[in-house]
């Protein structure tokens, strides 16, 4: 199938800021909201969702489920979800977009039901693999046709499996315990590493029994999921990484990002922002549907250069390209190692970060599974790249706010698909984000 053209694109640049001050209220979770819709979608009852994100990726799951019959509305605030007993057979070809995330869950849930259904994609998400789900998903019976997109799938008649992860991914580790809801018998998946566990703690807030047991997770076949009523979406931490960056690394600056997701597999990225020198402060620390959330106050600081952890990626895999531009301003070098999934996101993300770093004038290098970035004063002036991504798109607009000369991105259109909203937040808040 042709990659969708979207017609939205536009250029854009990003000029030198004075300073960033007050709130950013940042969009509700991605892995959350995704998991949200997709468990309301198959439980009984009604599920009322507030802070839902309303970003492409997830309206694309949105869309995909009422494909297969769930009821999904949104009434002012909230989004009211209508689980239905099986998933039905969708009419059409199933547009995914660029959500990697919507692919692989979805290949899960969809193996436990006997449909068929096709799901298609953008270029970007055409190219990302699918094996890493087919494989396992195969083995418990589901049918596919081709590694990648578009992807068919047929389910049904499912056996559960005990899996070992070869890589370290929640969407992997979430497609089977998906599938095992439907599969005779108990599924047990085994994490090399502990990945973000959103949909463990989702299952048992929609009633299922699943053992957790360190790198263990089991979880019978048959269950019936009960909606919880009303399910709050945090903020997503990912997204408040962009804000928060940005007024490290501007003088003046102290904004605070509230209700954001502090779950221990994802905040990663936040213990390395201490661990560089950051200002940022946790308050009023509370729970929210399942979840621990706080509000984030983040303060001009000199950042310093810090080796990250091998071990730590999994819990911040989404936050390299902006970790790259606060290295690009930190005090001496950054190392990041063991980031080879960084080449099989929604870019090579790997290259693209190096790339656009590199065409600020900032001293980098990559290896196959490495970067090494040397901070310091950066010249800007250069036209980003974004490869149809997202987190590098919004990384490039935050550097070109502190870099000498303006940085320009080909094209604003992919930020829609997690972070709508985005250019109006940040120039509220003192940014200069406009077209080229
Ligand atoms: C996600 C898991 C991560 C992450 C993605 C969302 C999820 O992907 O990069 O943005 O919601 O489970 P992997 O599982 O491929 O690491």
């Amino acid at each position: 199938m042709k990659p969708a053209i979207r017609t939205e694109d536009a250029p854009a640049v990003s000029r030198p800021v004075a300073a960033l001050r007050g709130i950013a209220a940042v969009p509700g979770d991605k892995s959350v909201s995704h998991r949200a819709l997709m468990l309301a979608a198959i439980a009984e009852g009604e599920t009322l969702v507030t802070g839902l994100l309303e970003g492409e990726d997830v309206l694309h799951t949105a869309a995909a489920l009422r494909a297969m019959d769930a009821e999904i509305e949104k009434h002012g605030d909230a989004w009211r979800i209508r689980g239905v007993a099986a998933l039905r057979q969708p009419a059409g070809d199933l547009y995914l977009g660029n959500s990697g995330t919507s692919a692989r869950l979805l290949a899960g849930l969809v193996s436990g039901y006997p449909v068929t259904a096709v799901f298609t994609g953008d270029a970007s998400l055409s190219r990302r693999p699918m094996q890493r789900v087919t494989l396992p998903l195969a083995q418990m019976g589901a049918k596919f046709e081709d590694g990648t997109l578009p992807l068919r799938v047929r389910g049904g008649n499912l056996q559960a499996i005990r899996y070992t992860l070869p890589v370290a991914s929640a969407q992997v580790k979430s497609a089977i315990l998906l599938a095992g809801l439907n599969a005779a018998g108990e599924t047990i998946v085994l994490e090399p590493a502990p990945t973000r566990d959103h949909t463990e703690r989702m299952l048992k807030l929609f009633g299922a029994e699943i053992a957790v047991d360190g790198a263990e997770i089991r979880l019978k076949g048959g269950q019936k999921l009960k909606s919880p009523g009303t399910l709050q979406v945090p903020a997503d931490p990912s997204a408040a990484a962009f804000p928060i960056v940005a007024a490290l690394i501007t003088r003046n600056s102290d904004l605070t990002v509230p209700n954001v997701m502090i779950n221990p597999r994802r905040d990663g990225f936040y213990k390395t922002l201490l661990e560089m020198g950051a200002d940022i402060a946790f308050e009023n620390r509370r729970r929210l549907s399942g979840e621990e959330v706080a509000d984030i106050r983040a303060r001009s600081s000199r950042l310093k250069g810090v080796a990250v952890p091998p071990q730590r990626v999994p819990s911040m895999i989404d936050e390299f390209p902006i970790l790259g531009i606060a290295a690009a301003f930190a005090e001496g070098e950054t190392e990041m190692t063991g980031l080879a999934e960084l080449r099989v996101k929604e870019s090579d993300r790997l290259a693209a970060i190096a790339e656009m770093l590199a065409g600020a004038g900032v001293k980098c290098q990559s290896g196959e599974d490495s970067l090494r970035v040397t901070g310091g004063t950066v010249k800007g002036g250069s036209a980003v790249k974004t490869h149809l991504d997202h987190r590098i798109a919004m990384s490039a607009l935050v550097l070109g706010m502190n870099a000498a000369e303006p940085v320009a991105i080909d094209s604003a259109g992919m930020i829609a698909t997690s972070f709508p909203g985005f250019i109006d937040l940040m120039n509220g808040l003192g940014a200069e984000i406009g077209a080229l």
